[in-house]
C-alpha cells in the first residue's frame, strides 16, 4: 500500500483500467452551489408544502429573495434538524414518506449559505422537480366539521368536533387524509373512532360546551380510557393509504371525533371548517386495528407519577400481547397467533423530552419501532415502516417516555388529558 501511494495517478489509472474498472477523470473543484440549480429544487420538495403562501409556516420560501434573506436561519434550522419537522431519530427503522434531509442535502444547503448564497441562472433549474411520493389514492368519503369554528385561544387551541358516520353497513377505512379548512392555522388533525357504545359519552361533552365542538387536549376527552385512533394528519402530508389489503373496521352508528389543533402564531384566527377524507372498502383481506398502548395501571391506577423538581423522569411498560389478543381486540384477533405491525406513533404532552417504542424480542435484543429523540408536542404523527414487523408470543411491545419536570414552577404531574397532565401513549397499526 505504501508503494502505491508513491505511484503517479496515471499509473494507478492504467492499473485500474487493466482491471476493467471505469476511470473517472479527476474531478474539477466543485462549483459553488447556486440557488436555481441546487437549492430551489430541494426547498420546493422539502419545504414548499408548508412554506408557501397560505401554508402553516409563518413565511414562504418560494423565491430567491425569500430564501436568501433567511439563509442564516435556514442553515441553522436544517443543521439542527429542526426543519423540515421530522421527529423520528435516524437510528431506529426506516419509514415511508420520510421527509427529513440527508446529510448531503444539509451539507449542500450549508455550503450554499457559506459560499455567499449565489442566485445562479434560472435556466440551470433541473427539469422535473421530484415530489414527495405517497398520498391518499382515493377519497371515497369526506366528512367535514358540522359548522365553522374560529379559534379564540392563542397561540394554541385544541378542539374536538363530532362527525357523523353516514355508512349503513360495516366499512373498512384503508386510507386517511386531513383537509384543513384554513391551512395557515390548522396544525394537526387526529381522528378518533367512537364506537357505537362510546358515542353518548362524547356527545355529552359536546352538549356541555355552548360553542361548536368542545375543548380537548391530550385526547378526545373521555376520561379514564384510551380510544382507538382512525388516522392522523400533519401539515405537508397528502395523507396515506394504509398497507395494501388492510383496513380499520367501522361499524354503522359509529362517530368520528376529530381533534383539530389550531395554532395562531403565524396567522390570524379565521373561520375554519376542516374535513377528513377516507378510502373505504366493503371487505379487506386483513382487518387492522390501531392499538393504543400504555400501562393500564398508569391510567386506571393513577400510577404514572412525574414528581416536581426532577429533570429526567422515566416510565416504561412492556407487555406480551399475543397470548391475550382475543380479549384485547374484542374477538377480532385470535390469541397466540403472531401479529404484523406496520406503523407506530407516540404521544406525550409538553413536558415530554424523548420517547421510544420497541419490540423486546423473546430471543433477545430490541427491535426499534419509533424513537423520538427530541419530543415536540407540535409535531405529532404516525410513521409507517418500510418493512412491517412480525410480533410473536413471547415478544413484548415496549413504550418508554421521559419528561423534564424541573422548572421552578413545577408541580407534581400525573396521567391525564389536560394541559397540566401528561401521557405516555403509543399506538400501532396491526393485523393478524
Ligand atoms: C411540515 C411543515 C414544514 C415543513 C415541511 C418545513 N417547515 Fe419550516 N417551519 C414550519 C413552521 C410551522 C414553522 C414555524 C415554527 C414552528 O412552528 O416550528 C417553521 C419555521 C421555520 C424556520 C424558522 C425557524 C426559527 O428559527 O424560528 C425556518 C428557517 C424554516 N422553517 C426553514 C425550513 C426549511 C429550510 C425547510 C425545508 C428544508 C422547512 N422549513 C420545512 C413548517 C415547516
Amino acid at each position: 500500500m505504501h508503494r502505491m501511494l508513491g505511484m503517479s495517478t496515471s499509473l494507478i489509472a492504467v492499473l485500474l483500467t487493466a482491471c476493467g474498472e471505469a476511470v473517472e477523470p479527476p474531478a474539477p473543484p466543485p462549483a459553488p452551489p447556486t440557488y436555481h440549480r441546487d437549492i430551489a429544487p430541494l426547498v420546493q420538495e422539502k419545504c414548499g408544502s408548508c412554506h408557501s403562501e397560505g401554508g402553516i409556516a409563518p413565511f414562504a420560501l418560494g423565491t430567491y429573495e425569500e430564501v436568501f434573506a433567511l439563509r442564516g436561519a435556514i442553515k441553522g434550522a436544517v443543521k439542527a434538524r429542526m426543519m423540515p419537522p421530522w421527529m423520528p431519530g435516524k437510528d431506529c427503522t426506516e419509514y415511508l414518506q420520510d421527509r427529513s434531509l440527508s446529510d448531503e442535502q444539509i451539507a449542500l444547503i450549508s455550503r450554499w449559505v457559506d459560499e455567499g448564497g449565489a442566485e445562479g441562472d434560472p435556466a440551470e433549474a433541473p427539469a422535473g422537480v421530484s415530489v414527495q411520493s405517497g398520498g391518499l389514492s382515493r377519497a371515497d368519503l369526506t366528512l367535514a366539521m358540522p359548522t365553522e369554528y374560529s379559534p379564540t385561544q392563542t397561540p394554541d387551541e385544541y378542539r374536538c368536533f363530532i362527525l357523523d358516520w353516514p355508512e349503513t353497513a360495516v366499512r373498512y377505512v384503508s386510507g386517511f387524509r386531513g383537509n384543513p379548512g384554513q391551512p395557515s392555522i390548522v396544525h394537526h388533525v387526529i381522528a378518533f373512532l367512537a364506537k357505537p357504545d362510546e358515542v353518548a359519552a362524547f356527545q355529552a361533552l359536546d352538549a356541555a360546551d355552548p360553542n361548536p365542538g368542545y375543548s380537548c387536549y391530550g385526547g378526545p376527552g373521555r376520561p379514564g380510557n384510551t380510544v382507538s385512533w382512525l388516522g392522523s394528519w400533519v401539515p405537508g402530508s397528502g395523507g396515506a393509504d394504509y398497507p395494501a389489503g388492510t383496513g380499520i373496521r367501522v361499524d354503522p352508528g359509529s362517530k368520528i371525533v376529530l381533534q383539530v389543533h389550531y395554532n395562531l402564531s403565524g396567522a390570524n384566527a379565521a373561520a375554519d371548517r376542516t374535513s377528513v377524507s377516507v378510502r373505504l372498502e366493503s371487505s379487506v383481506q386483513k382487518v387492522a386495528i390501531m392499538q393504543p398502548w400504555a400501562n393500564p395501571n398508569w391510567i386506571e391506577g393513577d400510577n404514572m407519577p412525574i414528581p416536581a423538581g426532577r429533570a429526567d423522569v422515566r416510565h416504561r411498560f412492556s407487555f406480551d400481547l399475543v397470548p391475550v389478543l382475543s380479549q384485547l381486540t374484542r374477538g377480532v384477533f385470535r390469541s397466540n397467533e403472531p401479529i404484523t405491525v406496520y406503523a407506530s406513533a407516540l404521544h406525550m404532552h409538553t413536558l415530554g423530552t424523548w420517547g421510544r417504542m420497541e419490540i423486546e424480542r423473546r430471543t433477545g435484543g430490541n427491535d426499534c419501532m419509533l424513537h423520538i429523540p427530541r419530543w415536540d408536542f407540535h409535531w405529532q404523527g404516525s410513521y409507517q415502516f418500510t418493512q412491517p414487523k412480525v410480533v410473536k408470543a413471547g415478544d413484548r411491545i415496549a413504550i418508554e417516555c421521559h419528561w423534564d419536570n424541573s422548572l421552578p414552577i413545577a408541580q407534581d404531574v400525573r396521567w391525564g388529558e389536560g394541559t397540566n397532565d401528561e401521557m405516555c401513549l403509543g399506538t400501532f397499526y396491526m393485523t393478524q
